[in-house]
């Protein structure tokens, strides 16, 4: 899967991206991760990408033209949806991600179904209401709070989608089976232990070392909220 990231800062991706999981599936090709400058593209000079609001009021708003070229260059590289992280989005959802991970965009050159996604990241007030007439899919926000910028909000989308690639989670951990999984009824997940059996006079629940099956099953069950 393709991720085309617009961003005025690219520098705040290089840790994120060069780390972990995210760093092991990029090695794999398993997902794909490009970081364009918005700035590159400013037709104006100094790569000025802001301008003050019509109609007044505080802060800069990002002014169009820099934006749309950006977003018509990574549409020649990316053909899936072109998303606005915005605090007026549509909140994104564990059964969002997944859908966003399907994708179903097909890419020219594979066989199989390669989706994509384009994470523009806005600054300042925001951006000019007519890059999202023109070439915007979808808002997204990551919660009911606003972000000095895009970009934490599109590395939040970039994780909990590349989790719902096929291969982009190790062999030993499942998306299958966690909090607000289909499995587990949308329900959160149930507690988590692991050595020593006592820390700090705290024991781990006798039934979780029983080794009975059925009845861990059923603790875990129980233990979902
Ligand atoms: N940009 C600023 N705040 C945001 C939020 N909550 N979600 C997505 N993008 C944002």
């Amino acid at each position: 899967m393709r991720f085309d990231i617009l961003t005025i800062f690219p520098g705040m991706f290089d840790s994120y991206c060069n780390e972990s999981m995210v760093k092991r599936a990029k090695a794999k090709g398993i997902i794909e991760i490009a970081i364009h400058d918005i700035r590159k593209f400013s037709a104006e000079r100094h790569g000025k990408v802001d301008a003050i609001p019509y109609g007044g009021g505080p802060g800069m708003v990002m002014t169009p033209q820099p934006l749309y070229d950006a977003i018509m260059h990574a549409k020649t590289l990316n053909k899936g949806p072109v998303i606005y992280m915005s605090p007026r989005g549509k909140l994104l959802t564990h059964k969002k991600a997944q859908k966003l991970a399907k994708g179903g965009v097909s890419r020219k050159g594979k066989n199989k179904q390669a989706p994509g996604l384009i994470l523009v990241c806005g600054r300042y007030e925001g951006i000019d209401q007519r890059v999202i007439d023109l070439c915007i899919d979808e808002e997204l926000s990551i919660g009911k709070y606003v972000l000095t910028g895009g970009e934490l909000a599109a590395l939040v989308v970039l994780d909990a989608v590349s989790r719902f690639v096929p291969e982009f989670i190790g062999k030993h951990e499942s998306t299958v089976e966690e909090s607000y999984s289909e499995a587990l009824g949308g329900k959160k997940e149930y507690p988590h232990y692991t050595r020593p059996p006592v820390f700090m006079d705290l024991e781990v629940p006798e039934v979780l070392q029983s080794g009975h099956h059925a009845k861990i099953k059923e603790w875990r069950k129980k233990k979902l909220t």
